[in-house]
């Protein structure tokens, strides 16, 4: 599927509005759809200090992994402005931990889907676990 199913939009959509970005002023929201059709959601959240800050795709991978679930089915990302709201380079190692190169990543903005890209799009030739597979 190239466009995403309304829950995923709706749950992304939630977590973008609990954002906790202060001194951005970027809220972002993501949500993770699995192959067993769970949704784990999570958004971007500031500190005064800033490099402590955690994006959004980070949080909703921290609920999956919490929930005991280890693949990313689909990812979808909500942020503002003119430009796409693709995921930042960390994001998408992150992502990739979780995820292979045919995995979705759907863009939108609070209106709606913008753009879908796969994993192998945004990341080639990436660097992830099959790297380390021979060492015991
Ligand atoms: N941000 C994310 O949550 N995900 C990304 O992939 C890009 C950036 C957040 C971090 C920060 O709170 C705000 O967007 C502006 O950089």
């Amino acid at each position: 599927m190239t466009t995403p199913d309304q829950t995923l939009f709706e749950k992304a959509l939630a977590a973008f509005k609990r954002s906790y970005s202060p001194y951005s002023h970027f809220p972002v929201g993501a949500c993770i759809k699995t192959t067993s059709g769970n949704y784990y959601s999570g958004c971007n959240i500031e500190n005064a200090s800033y490099s402590l800050t955690l994006c959004a795709e980070g949080t909703a991978i921290s609920q999956m992994i919490t929930e005991g679930i280890q693949h990313i089915a689909e990812i979808l990302i909500i942020g503002s402005g003119e430009a796409l709201c693709t995921p930042c380079g960390a994001c998408r190692q992150r992502i990739r931990e979780f995820a292979n190169e045919d995995t979705r990543i759907y863009i939108a903005d609070t209106n709606g889907h913008r753009a879908t890209f796969t994993l192998g799009e945004l990341l080639p030739h990436s660097f992830g676990p099959h790297n380390l597979e021979h060492i015991s």
